[in-house]
């Protein structure tokens, strides 16, 4: 583990290059999920699938740039699901991105998992990685040094939802008024990562991906950033739901497969349970 620890470091630290220096521009061609994939994504997942080629230990990786999985080493034991670039087409207007990483033995599948990472590029690079417990790394003069752990509160301030609210369902719309009517203050950029992360260092609240009336099984992926989430708020104190069931209870059965996702502190994941019980 402390070889692909390791790994995302190195990726980290040439995504951040790849970052700084790339010209904007969009590629003709289009990732798996039919998106116009931005240059920089490729590049970044190369970076990745580079330095993991060169950890003995892991078997396979898959990309949310990648149609198909990929094999790397025979005998290696560890899984690799990872999204390069989250939030990609935010790099043109300077607002945080990140690489998701989720890691599991012998298999894909959340019964499988034995860890998961997330680099957060913003004003900073941080490293936020997870087994037993999480713990946040930043990257100062070349080198992540470790800053803290991190636990959720048991209630916070935040509300981050995801979606169209045109196409959220009536009772998915009540639900989200009705934490703003408690006071619960708006913080949404459109990139995961940064938007997860403000709600576990603030201590806690809500980000929603529902299913929508054009997306009804939601819009992110399981493999490359619903199940890696999922892990780390869990390892923090934290929930992570689609809407009834643990996200970690869920299986898969395409590696591109998407689910509809809450995670938060415990006050608003109880609350979504209560709505979904009822209305979905
Ligand atoms: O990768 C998909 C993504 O860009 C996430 O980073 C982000 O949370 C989500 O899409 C935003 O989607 P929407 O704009 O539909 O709320
Ligand atoms: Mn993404």
């Amino acid at each position: 583990m402390r070889d692909i620890f390791d790994a995302i470091q190195r990726s980290a630290k040439r995504i951040k290059n790849a970052i700084d220096v790339k010209d904007i521009g969009y590629s003709q061609l289009e990732n798996s999920s039919g998106e116009t994939q931005l240059q920089l994504d490729i590049q970044c997942d190369l970076i990745i699938q580079e330095e993991f080629s060169k950890v003995a230990s892991i078997h396979t990786i898959a990309s949310e740039e990648k149609e198909k999985e990929m094999l790397l080493h025979e005998d290696g034991k560890y899984y690799i699901a990872y999204d390069p670039l989250d939030g990609s087409s935010l790099v043109d207007v300077n607002l945080s991105v990140g690489s998701i990483y989720g890691i599991y033995e012998n298999a894909f599948g959340t019964a499988n998992m034995v860890a998961a990472c997330y680099i957060v590029h913003g004003p900073r690079v941080e490293m936020v990685f997870a087994e037993n417990k999480t713990k946040l790394y930043l990257l100062q003069d070349g080198e992540f040094e470790f800053v803290k752990e991190i636990r959720v509160t048991e209630k916070g301030k935040l509300m981050a939802p995801g979606g169209t609210q045109q196409n959220w369902a009536p009772y998915h719309k009540d639900m989200i008024d009705g934490f703003f009517k408690e006071g619960y203050r708006l913080r949404y950029s459109g990139g995961m990562v940064p938007d997860l992360h403000q709600i576990l260092l603030k201590g806690g609240g809500l980000f929603s991906y529902p299913g929508t009336s054009d997306k009804p099984e939601g819009k992110l992926r399981r493999l490359f950033e619903v199940f890696p989430f999922a892990f780390i708020y869990e390892k923090s104190g934290g929930y992570a739901i689609d809407g009834k069931n643990d996200l970690m209870s869920l299986g898969h059965s395409h590696i591109h497969d998407t689910a509809i996702c809450f995670f938060g502190s415990k006050y608003e994941i109880e609350r979504v349970k209560e709505v979904y019980a009822k209305n979905a």
